[in-house]
Protein backbone atom coordinates (compact mmCIF):
# COMPACT_ATOMS: atom_id res chain seq x y z
CA UNK A 1 0.00 0.00 0.00
CA UNK A 2 1.32 3.08 -1.26
CA UNK A 3 1.14 6.52 1.21
CA UNK A 4 -0.14 8.44 -1.46
CA UNK A 5 -2.68 11.00 -0.61
CA UNK A 6 -1.92 9.91 3.38
CA UNK A 7 -2.17 12.54 6.11
CA UNK A 8 1.06 12.64 7.57
CA UNK A 9 1.76 14.80 10.36
CA UNK A 10 5.45 15.15 11.72
CA UNK A 11 6.14 16.52 14.88
CA UNK A 12 10.36 17.40 15.03
CA UNK A 13 11.58 18.19 18.45
CA UNK A 14 14.82 19.53 19.80
CA UNK A 15 17.93 16.83 18.42
CA UNK A 16 20.82 17.05 16.21
CA UNK A 17 18.91 14.55 13.92
CA UNK A 18 16.45 16.97 12.90
CA UNK A 19 18.12 17.62 9.66
CA UNK A 20 17.44 14.25 8.92
CA UNK A 21 13.85 15.77 8.62
CA UNK A 22 14.02 17.39 5.35
CA UNK A 23 14.71 14.05 3.85
CA UNK A 24 12.05 11.98 5.22
CA UNK A 25 9.74 15.25 4.27
CA UNK A 26 10.96 14.88 0.35
CA UNK A 27 10.45 11.38 0.77
CA UNK A 28 6.81 11.41 1.65
CA UNK A 29 6.23 14.45 -0.76
CA UNK A 30 7.92 12.53 -3.35
CA UNK A 31 5.19 9.35 -2.66
CA UNK A 32 2.42 12.17 -3.25
CA UNK A 33 1.62 12.25 0.90
CA UNK A 34 -0.01 15.28 1.99
CA UNK A 35 2.80 16.50 5.12
CA UNK A 36 2.28 18.74 7.96
CA UNK A 37 4.97 19.47 10.27
CA UNK A 38 5.02 20.77 13.74
CA UNK A 39 8.12 21.73 15.90
CA UNK A 40 9.10 22.01 19.62
CA UNK A 41 10.53 25.58 20.16
CA UNK A 42 13.73 23.79 20.90
CA UNK A 43 13.89 22.30 17.62
CA UNK A 44 14.03 25.49 15.98
CA UNK A 45 17.59 25.90 17.15
CA UNK A 46 18.28 22.96 14.73
CA UNK A 47 16.33 23.53 11.79
CA UNK A 48 14.21 26.43 10.21
CA UNK A 49 10.67 26.61 9.61
CA UNK A 50 11.59 27.62 6.22
CA UNK A 51 12.94 24.99 4.82
CA UNK A 52 10.51 22.52 6.77
CA UNK A 53 7.72 24.77 5.03
CA UNK A 54 9.42 24.95 1.53
CA UNK A 55 9.76 20.53 1.53
CA UNK A 56 6.50 20.05 2.87
CA UNK A 57 4.21 23.20 1.06
CA UNK A 58 2.15 23.65 4.80
CA UNK A 59 3.29 26.69 7.21
CA UNK A 60 4.87 25.07 10.16
CA UNK A 61 3.54 25.51 13.36
CA UNK A 62 6.28 25.54 16.64
CA UNK A 63 3.41 27.62 18.91
CA UNK A 64 0.10 27.80 19.99
CA UNK A 65 -0.50 31.14 18.83
CA UNK A 66 0.08 32.42 14.41
CA UNK A 67 1.74 36.08 14.39
CA UNK A 68 -1.80 37.88 13.98
CA UNK A 69 -3.77 36.81 16.53
CA UNK A 70 -4.26 33.30 15.30
CA UNK A 71 -4.43 30.18 17.12
CA UNK A 72 -2.67 26.95 15.89
CA UNK A 73 -5.40 24.38 16.21
CA UNK A 74 -3.15 21.54 17.94
CA UNK A 75 -6.70 19.47 17.82
CA UNK A 76 -7.47 20.23 13.80
CA UNK A 77 -4.12 18.99 12.93
CA UNK A 78 -3.88 15.47 15.27
CA UNK A 79 -7.97 14.82 13.95
CA UNK A 80 -6.45 15.64 9.84
CA UNK A 81 -3.62 13.49 10.36
CA UNK A 82 -3.80 9.54 9.02
CA UNK A 83 -0.54 8.75 11.36
CA UNK A 84 1.81 11.15 13.33
CA UNK A 85 5.38 10.70 13.46
CA UNK A 86 7.47 12.31 16.10
CA UNK A 87 11.05 12.17 14.97
CA UNK A 88 13.37 12.84 16.20
CA UNK A 89 11.88 12.17 19.39
CA UNK A 90 14.23 13.62 22.31
CA UNK A 91 14.42 11.98 25.31
CA UNK A 92 12.66 14.78 26.97
CA UNK A 93 9.56 15.00 24.39
CA UNK A 94 9.55 11.32 24.85
CA UNK A 95 9.37 11.72 29.07
CA UNK A 96 6.35 14.33 28.11
CA UNK A 97 4.77 12.03 26.20
CA UNK A 98 4.67 9.74 28.51
CA UNK A 99 3.83 11.52 31.70
CA UNK A 100 1.31 13.77 29.60
CA UNK A 101 3.17 17.02 30.20
CA UNK A 102 1.46 18.92 27.90
CA UNK A 103 3.74 22.38 27.94
CA UNK A 104 4.07 22.33 23.92
CA UNK A 105 2.07 22.39 20.72
CA UNK A 106 3.78 18.79 19.90
CA UNK A 107 2.50 17.34 23.35
CA UNK A 108 -0.71 18.97 23.06
CA UNK A 109 -1.38 17.89 19.43
CA UNK A 110 0.01 14.11 20.27
CA UNK A 111 -2.49 14.22 23.22
CA UNK A 112 -5.28 14.89 20.65
CA UNK A 113 -3.90 12.76 18.49
CA UNK A 114 -6.49 9.42 17.74
CA UNK A 115 -4.32 8.19 14.85
CA UNK A 116 -1.34 5.53 14.60
CA UNK A 117 1.69 7.73 16.55
CA UNK A 118 5.23 6.43 15.35
CA UNK A 119 8.47 7.39 17.26
CA UNK A 120 11.87 7.70 16.10
CA UNK A 121 13.78 8.23 19.51
CA UNK A 122 17.29 10.29 18.74
CA UNK A 123 19.72 11.10 21.73
CA UNK A 124 23.01 9.79 23.00
CA UNK A 125 23.66 6.35 23.79
CA UNK A 126 23.86 6.95 27.56
CA UNK A 127 20.94 8.74 27.55
CA UNK A 128 19.45 6.01 24.78
CA UNK A 129 20.14 3.23 27.49
CA UNK A 130 19.01 5.16 30.42
CA UNK A 131 16.56 2.98 32.62
CA UNK A 132 14.04 6.38 32.66
CA UNK A 133 14.12 6.38 28.93
CA UNK A 134 13.57 2.60 28.41
CA UNK A 135 10.87 2.61 30.42
CA UNK A 136 9.20 5.37 28.55
CA UNK A 137 9.84 3.46 25.57
CA UNK A 138 7.77 0.58 27.08
CA UNK A 139 5.25 2.97 28.25
CA UNK A 140 4.73 4.43 24.88
CA UNK A 141 4.64 0.95 23.40
CA UNK A 142 1.66 0.34 25.70
CA UNK A 143 -0.07 3.20 24.64
CA UNK A 144 -0.15 1.31 21.52
CA UNK A 145 2.75 3.80 19.44
CA UNK A 146 5.30 1.74 17.33
CA UNK A 147 9.04 2.56 17.74
CA UNK A 148 11.37 2.87 15.22
CA UNK A 149 14.13 1.72 17.44
CA UNK A 150 17.42 4.58 17.05
CA UNK A 151 20.33 2.99 14.59
CA UNK A 152 24.30 2.08 16.31
CA UNK A 153 26.77 4.29 15.20
CA UNK A 154 28.79 7.31 15.23
CA UNK A 155 26.61 10.14 17.68
CA UNK A 156 26.90 13.57 17.34
CA UNK A 157 29.36 13.64 20.61
CA UNK A 158 31.72 11.80 18.97
CA UNK A 159 30.78 8.66 21.14
CA UNK A 160 29.48 5.34 19.08
CA UNK A 161 26.41 3.39 20.10
CA UNK A 162 22.53 3.12 19.81
CA UNK A 163 21.51 6.31 19.51
CA UNK A 164 20.72 7.74 16.44
CA UNK A 165 17.55 8.18 14.30
CA UNK A 166 16.72 5.85 12.01
CA UNK A 167 17.03 6.50 8.37
CA UNK A 168 14.24 8.36 6.64
CA UNK A 169 14.23 5.08 4.30
CA UNK A 170 13.43 3.10 7.68
CA UNK A 171 11.07 5.83 8.59
CA UNK A 172 9.23 5.74 5.21
CA UNK A 173 8.71 1.85 5.16
CA UNK A 174 7.66 1.40 8.88
CA UNK A 175 4.73 3.78 7.82
CA UNK A 176 4.37 2.36 4.39
CA UNK A 177 3.97 -1.50 6.11
CA UNK A 178 1.51 0.23 8.53
CA UNK A 179 -0.79 0.55 5.76
CA UNK A 180 -0.38 -2.28 3.79
CA UNK A 181 -0.85 -4.37 7.19
CA UNK A 182 -4.45 -2.37 7.26
CA UNK A 183 -5.13 -3.20 3.33
CA UNK A 184 -3.76 -6.59 3.96
CA UNK A 185 -7.52 -7.26 4.78
CA UNK A 186 -7.04 -8.24 1.28
CA UNK A 187 -9.37 -5.28 0.26
CA UNK A 188 -9.85 -7.25 -3.55
CA UNK A 189 -10.91 -10.11 -1.66
CA UNK A 190 -13.71 -12.14 -4.38
CA UNK A 191 -12.55 -10.09 -6.88
CA UNK A 192 -11.64 -11.17 -10.27
CA UNK A 193 -8.62 -8.75 -12.26
CA UNK A 194 -7.85 -9.34 -15.44
CA UNK A 195 -4.57 -7.31 -16.81
CA UNK A 196 -3.18 -7.48 -19.92
CA UNK A 197 1.07 -7.28 -19.97
CA UNK A 198 4.16 -6.42 -22.35
CA UNK A 199 3.61 -6.09 -25.98
CA UNK A 200 2.74 -8.52 -28.56
CA UNK A 201 4.88 -9.56 -31.72
CA UNK A 202 3.57 -9.21 -35.15
CA UNK A 203 5.12 -11.77 -37.42
CA UNK A 204 6.56 -11.06 -40.72
CA UNK A 205 8.09 -14.43 -41.44
CA UNK A 206 9.50 -17.09 -39.10
CA UNK A 207 12.39 -14.96 -37.59
CA UNK A 208 10.69 -11.54 -37.92
CA UNK A 209 8.27 -9.51 -35.98
CA UNK A 210 6.78 -6.17 -35.69
CA UNK A 211 6.82 -5.58 -31.84
CA UNK A 212 7.95 -2.70 -29.14
CA UNK A 213 10.07 -1.75 -26.21
CA UNK A 214 7.10 -2.90 -23.63
CA UNK A 215 9.32 -4.84 -20.81
CA UNK A 216 5.45 -6.44 -19.18
CA UNK A 217 6.58 -4.54 -16.27
CA UNK A 218 3.95 -2.30 -15.55
CA UNK A 219 1.61 -5.23 -15.79
CA UNK A 220 3.05 -7.87 -13.83
CA UNK A 221 3.55 -5.10 -10.88
CA UNK A 222 0.00 -4.53 -10.80
CA UNK A 223 -0.70 -8.20 -11.02
CA UNK A 224 1.31 -9.08 -7.76
CA UNK A 225 0.01 -5.80 -6.46
CA UNK A 226 -3.96 -7.02 -7.13
CA UNK A 227 -2.74 -10.31 -5.64
CA UNK A 228 -1.70 -9.18 -2.77
CA UNK A 229 -4.88 -7.56 -2.03
CA UNK A 230 -6.70 -10.74 -2.21
CA UNK A 231 -7.83 -11.14 -6.13
CA UNK A 232 -7.82 -13.62 -8.68
CA UNK A 233 -5.56 -12.50 -11.20
CA UNK A 234 -5.76 -13.44 -15.04
CA UNK A 235 -2.41 -11.83 -16.51
CA UNK A 236 -2.40 -12.40 -19.95
CA UNK A 237 1.21 -11.08 -20.91
CA UNK A 238 2.58 -11.12 -24.59
CA UNK A 239 6.45 -11.90 -24.96
CA UNK A 240 8.72 -10.66 -22.07
CA UNK A 241 11.06 -12.19 -19.69
CA UNK A 242 8.91 -11.57 -16.81
CA UNK A 243 7.86 -14.13 -14.15
CA UNK A 244 6.12 -14.54 -11.56
CA UNK A 245 5.58 -17.39 -9.36
CA UNK A 246 2.46 -16.06 -7.05
CA UNK A 247 0.33 -18.83 -6.90
CA UNK A 248 -3.41 -16.07 -6.72
CA UNK A 249 -1.85 -15.53 -10.45
CA UNK A 250 -3.19 -17.01 -13.24
CA UNK A 251 -0.70 -16.59 -16.29
CA UNK A 252 -1.20 -17.17 -19.83
CA UNK A 253 1.23 -16.19 -22.14
CA UNK A 254 0.56 -14.96 -25.99
CA UNK A 255 2.33 -13.45 -29.12
CA UNK A 256 0.40 -11.26 -30.62
CA UNK A 257 -2.82 -9.07 -30.50
CA UNK A 258 -4.82 -11.55 -31.95
CA UNK A 259 -3.67 -13.66 -30.09
CA UNK A 260 -4.60 -11.61 -26.84
CA UNK A 261 -7.69 -10.77 -27.94
CA UNK A 262 -8.79 -14.75 -27.60
CA UNK A 263 -7.49 -15.12 -24.89
CA UNK A 264 -9.03 -11.99 -22.82
CA UNK A 265 -12.30 -13.06 -24.29
CA UNK A 266 -12.21 -16.48 -22.43
CA UNK A 267 -12.35 -15.09 -19.58
CA UNK A 268 -14.05 -11.65 -19.64
CA UNK A 269 -17.13 -12.34 -18.26
CA UNK A 270 -16.04 -13.49 -15.11
CA UNK A 271 -13.91 -10.15 -14.45
CA UNK A 272 -14.68 -7.74 -12.27
CA UNK A 273 -11.92 -5.00 -13.19
CA UNK A 274 -9.91 -5.51 -16.62
CA UNK A 275 -6.51 -3.43 -16.74
CA UNK A 276 -4.90 -3.08 -20.20
CA UNK A 277 -0.97 -2.44 -19.51
CA UNK A 278 0.19 -4.21 -22.49
CA UNK A 279 1.38 -2.35 -25.85
CA UNK A 280 -0.28 -4.19 -28.22
CA UNK A 281 0.74 -3.88 -31.72
CA UNK A 282 -1.65 -1.56 -34.02
CA UNK A 283 -0.93 -3.31 -37.53
CA UNK A 284 0.00 -6.46 -38.37
CA UNK A 285 1.65 -8.11 -41.61
CA UNK A 286 -1.23 -8.93 -43.55
CA UNK A 287 0.40 -11.78 -45.33
CA UNK A 288 3.14 -13.76 -42.97
CA UNK A 289 5.65 -15.35 -45.30
CA UNK A 290 6.25 -19.14 -44.54
CA UNK A 291 10.03 -18.59 -45.62
CA UNK A 292 12.66 -16.43 -44.21
CA UNK A 293 12.25 -13.38 -46.74
CA UNK A 294 15.55 -12.97 -48.66
CA UNK A 295 17.30 -10.00 -48.93
CA UNK A 296 17.41 -9.86 -53.15
CA UNK A 297 16.30 -6.76 -53.81
CA UNK A 298 17.25 -2.83 -52.39
CA UNK A 299 14.02 -2.03 -50.47
CA UNK A 300 10.52 -4.72 -49.08
CA UNK A 301 7.28 -3.50 -48.43
CA UNK A 302 5.48 -4.86 -46.31
CA UNK A 303 1.58 -4.59 -46.29
CA UNK A 304 0.32 -3.74 -42.40
CA UNK A 305 -3.21 -4.31 -41.58
CA UNK A 306 -5.01 -3.13 -38.58
CA UNK A 307 -5.35 -5.62 -35.42
CA UNK A 308 -8.17 -5.66 -33.15
CA UNK A 309 -8.42 -2.89 -30.60
CA UNK A 310 -8.93 -5.73 -27.90
CA UNK A 311 -9.50 -2.59 -25.23
CA UNK A 312 -11.68 -1.15 -27.76
CA UNK A 313 -13.97 -4.23 -27.82
CA UNK A 314 -13.31 -4.96 -23.97
CA UNK A 315 -15.20 -1.58 -23.64
CA UNK A 316 -17.73 -2.39 -26.25
CA UNK A 317 -18.52 -5.41 -24.85
CA UNK A 318 -18.59 -4.03 -21.33
CA UNK A 319 -21.59 -4.93 -18.45
CA UNK A 320 -20.14 -4.99 -15.08
CA UNK A 321 -16.89 -4.87 -15.74
CA UNK A 322 -14.62 -1.55 -14.09
CA UNK A 323 -12.38 -1.12 -17.13
CA UNK A 324 -8.94 0.59 -16.72
CA UNK A 325 -6.60 1.69 -19.96
CA UNK A 326 -3.32 2.61 -20.22
CA UNK A 327 -2.24 5.82 -22.68
CA UNK A 328 1.41 5.98 -23.55
CA UNK A 329 1.72 9.30 -25.09
CA UNK A 330 4.25 11.62 -27.20
CA UNK A 331 2.01 14.53 -27.49
CA UNK A 332 -0.79 16.03 -26.55
CA UNK A 333 -1.37 13.39 -23.73
CA UNK A 334 -4.18 14.94 -21.60
CA UNK A 335 -6.30 15.01 -25.29
CA UNK A 336 -5.26 11.91 -26.37
CA UNK A 337 -5.36 10.19 -23.34
CA UNK A 338 -9.16 11.87 -22.48
CA UNK A 339 -10.14 10.86 -25.93
CA UNK A 340 -9.42 6.91 -25.42
CA UNK A 341 -11.31 7.07 -22.15
CA UNK A 342 -14.36 7.45 -24.31
CA UNK A 343 -13.61 5.89 -27.24
CA UNK A 344 -13.00 3.01 -25.71
CA UNK A 345 -15.86 3.53 -23.08
CA UNK A 346 -13.59 3.23 -20.04
CA UNK A 347 -14.06 4.03 -16.19
CA UNK A 348 -10.77 4.99 -15.74
CA UNK A 349 -7.66 5.71 -18.09
CA UNK A 350 -4.07 5.63 -17.08
CA UNK A 351 -1.56 8.29 -19.07
CA UNK A 352 2.20 7.88 -18.68
CA UNK A 353 4.12 10.49 -21.39
CA UNK A 354 7.31 9.49 -22.90
CA UNK A 355 8.30 12.96 -22.74
CA UNK A 356 8.62 12.18 -18.79
CA UNK A 357 12.07 11.14 -18.02
CA UNK A 358 12.37 7.32 -15.95
CA UNK A 359 8.48 7.02 -17.70
CA UNK A 360 7.00 4.30 -19.92
CA UNK A 361 8.96 1.50 -21.38
CA UNK A 362 11.23 -1.08 -19.41
CA UNK A 363 12.35 1.58 -16.92
CA UNK A 364 11.95 0.40 -13.34
CA UNK A 365 9.66 3.69 -13.08
CA UNK A 366 6.75 5.22 -13.88
CA UNK A 367 5.33 9.05 -13.63
CA UNK A 368 1.21 8.72 -14.22
CA UNK A 369 -1.77 10.99 -14.49
CA UNK A 370 -4.90 9.05 -13.98
CA UNK A 371 -8.20 10.18 -15.42
CA UNK A 372 -11.95 9.48 -14.29
CA UNK A 373 -14.86 11.61 -16.60
CA UNK A 374 -15.00 13.89 -13.33
CA UNK A 375 -11.24 13.71 -11.85
CA UNK A 376 -7.76 13.69 -12.79
CA UNK A 377 -4.88 13.08 -10.39
CA UNK A 378 -1.03 13.39 -10.93
CA UNK A 379 1.32 11.41 -9.39
CA UNK A 380 5.31 11.86 -8.65
CA UNK A 381 7.86 9.62 -10.69
CA UNK A 382 7.86 6.05 -8.39
CA UNK A 383 8.46 2.57 -8.77
CA UNK A 384 6.33 0.31 -10.45
CA UNK A 385 5.42 -1.22 -7.52
CA UNK A 386 4.62 1.95 -5.95
CA UNK A 387 2.69 3.00 -9.30
CA UNK A 388 0.79 -0.56 -9.18
CA UNK A 389 -0.59 0.39 -5.52
CA UNK A 390 -1.80 3.94 -6.34
CA UNK A 391 -3.59 2.64 -9.42
CA UNK A 392 -5.05 0.05 -7.52
CA UNK A 393 -6.39 2.13 -4.65
CA UNK A 394 -7.90 5.10 -7.34
CA UNK A 395 -9.69 1.57 -8.51
CA UNK A 396 -10.90 0.78 -5.26
CA UNK A 397 -11.79 4.51 -4.37
CA UNK A 398 -14.09 4.43 -7.25
CA UNK A 399 -15.53 1.02 -6.94
CA UNK A 400 -16.55 2.21 -3.18
CA UNK A 401 -17.99 5.06 -4.91
O1 LIG B 1 5.81 -2.95 -20.08
P1 LIG B 1 6.64 -1.80 -19.53
O2 LIG B 1 8.03 -1.77 -20.13
O3 LIG B 1 6.64 -1.77 -18.03
O4 LIG B 1 5.97 -0.44 -20.03
C1 LIG B 1 4.69 -0.11 -19.57
C2 LIG B 1 3.88 0.56 -20.68
C3 LIG B 1 4.54 1.84 -21.13
C4 LIG B 1 3.73 -0.39 -21.88
C5 LIG B 1 2.44 0.83 -20.06
O5 LIG B 1 2.59 1.69 -18.98
C6 LIG B 1 1.51 1.47 -21.09
O6 LIG B 1 1.47 2.65 -21.31
N1 LIG B 1 0.72 0.60 -21.76
C7 LIG B 1 -0.16 0.99 -22.89
C8 LIG B 1 0.67 1.18 -24.14
C9 LIG B 1 -0.20 1.51 -25.33
O7 LIG B 1 -0.25 0.73 -26.23
O8 LIG B 1 -0.89 2.61 -25.23
P2 LIG B 1 -1.90 3.14 -26.39
O9 LIG B 1 -2.13 4.56 -26.00
O10 LIG B 1 -1.36 2.87 -27.74
O11 LIG B 1 -3.19 2.25 -26.19
C10 LIG B 1 -4.29 2.67 -25.41
C11 LIG B 1 -4.90 1.50 -24.68
O12 LIG B 1 -5.51 0.60 -25.62
C12 LIG B 1 -3.93 0.68 -23.87
O13 LIG B 1 -4.58 0.32 -22.67
C13 LIG B 1 -3.66 -0.56 -24.75
O14 LIG B 1 -3.40 -1.71 -23.95
C14 LIG B 1 -4.98 -0.70 -25.46
N2 LIG B 1 -4.89 -1.26 -26.84
C15 LIG B 1 -4.24 -0.58 -27.83
C16 LIG B 1 -4.22 -1.08 -29.11
C17 LIG B 1 -4.86 -2.31 -29.37
N3 LIG B 1 -4.84 -2.82 -30.59
N4 LIG B 1 -5.46 -2.97 -28.38
C18 LIG B 1 -5.50 -2.49 -27.12
O15 LIG B 1 -6.05 -3.11 -26.21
Amino acid sequence: MSVSGKKILIAVSGGIAAYKIHFLIRDFVKKDAEVQVIMTPDAEQFVTKLSLSTLSKNPVYSDFYGDNGTWNSHVEMALWADVMIIAPCTANTLAKMTHGMCDNLVIATYMSAKCPVFIAPAMDLDMYAHPSTRQNIEVAEDYGHFIIPAETGELASGLIGQGRMAEPETIVKAVENFFTSQTSAKSLEGKTVLITAGPTYEAIDPVRFIGNHSSGKMGFSLAEEASKRGAKVILISGPSSQTTDDKNIELHKVTSAREMLNKVFEFYDRVDIGIASAAVADYAPKEVAKEKIKKNDDSLTIELVKNPDILKTMGEKKTHQFLVGFALETQNEEENAKGKLEKKNLDMIVLNSLRDEGAGFKNDTNKIKIFTRTEKKEFNLKSKDEVAADILDFVEAQLLG
